[in-house]
């Protein structure tokens, strides 16, 4: 089966992280393959981020196999713009090229902020700061792409917009995306492959083969709604699933 899948982009093993005798990440494995789009579901304090930032290598004190290639860009759920430099050198803060600025204008073109390129980071609104964040991670034309909960600040209307742009750039460019949310609509909505991380592993993992754009109320989706929200320990009502502990390593 291995075989017929696309490139790997990521591949982990074994990955372990403690912090002091907390162990967030056991033996974790996963695989990220070229172009697909995962969606990582977990309880707030499941080590999300912490996958997130061993993948991005901003951790370098994990133990386990880590295996990376090509070049990996990250999206916060804060946009972390740099507030003394206007949108535009934000995105190509860091770009080696020469053509640095071209490609910035570009990448602010695709996230439709051409007209805030010349703006201070304070002054945008959270849904435009969140796309100069996207446009800085796209400008390094990554082969894989990291967000960690881009979208939870955002109001409902404007996350809906940033979900159809994300999957415009992801069609037009085709990273990897690994995107962190505790959505689970989100998850939905934009994934290939949705992934839960509960005691220090991905527990469940699911396919998602519905087209795009996608309905709430597609079958595949709401079946898979109810099986998800129940591995996140929450009924499908809504109602918490009672006495479902966490791990002894991943409790809190
Ligand atoms: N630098 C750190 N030092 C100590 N504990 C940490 C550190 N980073 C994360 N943790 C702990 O690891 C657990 C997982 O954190 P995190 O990956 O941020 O969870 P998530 O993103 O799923 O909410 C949390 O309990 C958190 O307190
Ligand atoms: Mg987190």
């Amino acid at each position: 089966m291995e075989e017929r899948l696309p490139r790997r982009v990521a591949a982990v093993r074994g990955l372990t992280r403690r912090f002091g005798d907390r162990t967030v990440l056991d033996e974790l494995d996963l695989d990220v393959h070229a172009g697909e789009f995962i969606a990582l579901l977990g309880r707030s304090g499941s080590g999300k981020s912490t996958l997130l930032r061993a993948l991005a290598g901003l951790d370098r004190d994990v133990e386990g196999g880590l295996e990376v290639t090509g070049t990996v860009a990250v999206a916060f759920q804060e946009p972390r713009l740099v507030p003394w430099k206007r949108v535009e050198a934000n995105v190509a803060l860091g770009l080696a090229a020469p053509d640095a600025a071209a490609r910035a204008r570009r990448a602010l073109e695709e996230v439709e902020l051409t007209g805030r390129a010349g703006a201070w980071p304070l002054t945008l609104s959270g849904g435009e700061a969140q796309r100069a964040s996207l446009a800085r991670a796209l400008v390094r034309e990554p082969e894989l792409l990291l967000l960690d909960e881009p979208f939870s600040a955002l109001d409902a209307l404007t996350r809906i917009t940033v979900h159809r742009l994300v999957l415009r750039l992801w069609a037009a460019h085709r990273p990897a995306v690994l995107l962190v949310t505790h959505d689970v609509d989100e998850a939905l909505v934009l994934a290939d492959r949705v992934l839960v991380l509960d005691g220090g592993r991905i527990a469940h993992e699911a396919a998602i083969s519905a087209g795009r754009p996608r309905h709430r109320d597609h079958p595949e989706l709401v079946a898979l709604r109810a099986r998800l929200l129940t591995a996140l320990g929450v009924g499908p009502e809504g109602h918490p699933v009672p006495d479902r502990p966490l791990t002894a390593e991943a409790g809190r």
